[in-house]
């Protein structure tokens, strides 16, 4: 067993809801907080049981609320605190788990204390951000200023886009030339640092099972191996383990080596750090701006390589093995394009076979679970290329594919208008689609301990550029055997004789699959774009 990581996590499958475009409960043009508790029946006749928010919390919303400006209150765009509270209640209730999202690396510049610590006059929140001490000094490679935006004659470091502020928690390596540089135990690093443990205390108190946490690595500035970020999330964990011991923190890191011993119960594999991950899914020219080259692993041409993502994933296996998790994703509000473009209903099968039966924590993203599709659109909120992957949910064939009963032209992004759109009504009718091909998977899932997050997981098959892809999971003496063949064309492959004793039970497997004993060995057959599910003894 895993230490210290709570039970649930074990068995949790996620769903991400983007709030803003999921449902919205009051006609208003945009998803709220009711509008998740109405669905929940939803949400949980898909298995799923942990859902993750994106940010809820008032905000000038010029990063989709990553810009928060209070904390403790949610948007009204969103509904009331009650409606929170009301939310994680009712989740609760159906065996659901509910985690926010934390913003601890920035605020929005309408923060109160920003709006304070940007004041000529020293006040107790003069330190609560990263300031130079002169208007005329420019930005460093690694530390973008902002000059001009304040009272105090000095500038300041932001942490993403202009109007998002970096919170000081010091400097882990410090430049003499620059004595504005704090160090890690000043006192404003100090202040910060209890802020945030106290907002992470309210919202589970409230009855939050814990948090998706933003740029977690981002926080001490100069910090080349993250020693110094490490130790302020070590210190949350410890009074976690203590004070909280069910809940849960995932990290936006992209590097579980680092995430994991710095106390991350999950690290998701991103996009902008981990081109393993990118290439099972996002190449072949579909424009993913971190690596639009070569091919995919799931791709029908059979010219990807499982090896890409195999070393990278191995490399963080073998950090974290017994501490934590590997979070996989089908996609987020960040990644681009969505994971169904271009891509067939047996391709996507075939992922979720993949996602649903590795180990670790998986997360589906709101729309992924029925295909829906990536469409370009002019920014929202600071989406720029990534606005495409966060149109309304598509529930149906009423107006507006069911999201809302404002205007068309009153929504928050536009509903994807083709035609063909696929629809939870059309495939929740549909014995063959995905929609409940994914529901079938999650089950399989949850009802076998070797795929648990933390089962043996052993690549058994995986050689650069051939196929299928084949590995095995394994706990308390139960053993199965995963193989994947995302091409089109039929492979097969000779296991080894010592694999299993005796033919295994097929638990999910296409008629086109097949496995026979031979003398040199196991004889697997897998048919184009398929995979298949095997009990082995
Ligand atoms: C990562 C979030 O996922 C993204 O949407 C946001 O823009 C940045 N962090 C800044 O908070
Ligand atoms: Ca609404």
């Amino acid at each position: 067993m895993t230490s210290n990581v709570p039970d649930w996590l074990n068995e949790a499958v996620f769903y991400q809801i983007y709030p803003q475009s999921y449902y919205d409960s009051n006609n208003d043009g945009i998803g709220d907080l009711p509008g998740i508790t109405a669905k929940l029946d939803y949400i949980a006749s898909l298995g799923v049981n942990a859902i993750w928010i994106n940010p809820c919390f008032v905000s000038p919303f010029e990063d989709a609320g990553y810009d928060v400006a209070d904390y403790y209150q949610v948007a009204p765009r969103y509904g009331t605190n009650e409606d929170l509270i009301q939310l994680f209640t009712e989740a609760k209730k159906r065996g659901i788990h509910v985690l926010l999202d934390l913003v601890p690396g920035h605020t929005s510049v309408q923060h109160p204390w920003f709006q304070e610590s940007q004041k000529h006059e020293k006040n107790p929140y003069t330190d609560y951000y990263v300031w130079n001490d002169s208007i005329w000094e420019m930005s460093q490679k690694d530390l973008p200023v902002v000059r001009g935006y304040a009272q105090r004659e000095a500038g300041y470091i932001t942490n993403f886009f202009w109007f998002q502020p970096a919170l000081n928690y010091g400097f882990a390596q410090r430049d003499p030339r620059f004595p504005w540089m704090q160090p890690v135990d000043a006192t404003g690093p100090q202040m910060v640092r209890q802020e945030i443990k106290k907002i992470i205390k309210y919202w589970l108190d409230q009855g939050a099972d814990g948090f998706r946490v933003d740029m977690a690595m981002s926080l001490v500035k100069r910090d080349p191996d993250k020693l110094e970020t490490a130790r302020f999330w070590r210190w949350i964990r410890d009074w976690l383990d203590e004070e909280y011991p069910e809940a849960v923190i995932v990290s936006e890191w992209g590097n579980p080596a680092q995430a994991i011993p710095a106390g991350f119960h999950a690290d998701f594999l991103l996009g902008f750090n981990c081109p393993g991950w990118v290439s099972l899914f996002r190449k072949r020219g579909q424009g993913h701006w971190h690596d639009p080259y070569g091919w995919s692993f799931f791709d029908e041409s059979g010219h990807g390589d499982i090896r890409q993502f195999l070393d990278e994933y191995k490399s963080y296996m073998d950090v974290v093995k017994n501490q934590g998790f590997i979070a996989l994703i089908t996609g987020n509000h960040d990644e681009t394009p969505r994971i169904a473009n271009n891509k067939s209903l047996a391709m996507m099968k075939l992922i979720y076979l993949f996602l649903l039966t590795m180990p670790g924590t998986p997360f589906i993203y709101y729309g992924d679970e029925i295909g829906m599709q990536f469409r370009e659109l002019p920014s929202k909120e600071g989406g720029y290329q990534r606005t495409g992957s966060r149109t309304p949910m598509q529930w149906s064939d009423e107006p507006n594919a069911g999201f809302s009963k404002a205007s068309a032209e009153g929504l928050y992004l536009p509903v994807n208008p083709a035609q063909d759109r696929p629809t939870v009504a059309d495939q929740d009718k549909d014995p063959d689609s995905l929609l409940n091909r994914v529901r079938e998977l999650i089950k399989i899932r949850l009802s076998l301990k070797a795929l648990n997050a933390d089962a043996h997981f052993e690549p058994i098959y995986a050689e650069s550029g051939k196929l299928p892809f084949v590995y095995t999971r394994a706990k308390h003496g139960q053993k199965l055997m995963v193989a994947l063949n995302p091409s089109s064309q039929q492979v097969s492959v000779t296991l080894p004789k010592d694999l299993m004793k005796i033919s295994p039970n097929v638990l999910d497997a296409p008629d086109s699959a097949n496995i026979t004993p031979t003398d040199d060995g196991w004889r697997l057959t897998l048919g184009p774009v398929s995979g298949a599910l095997y009990q082995i003894h």
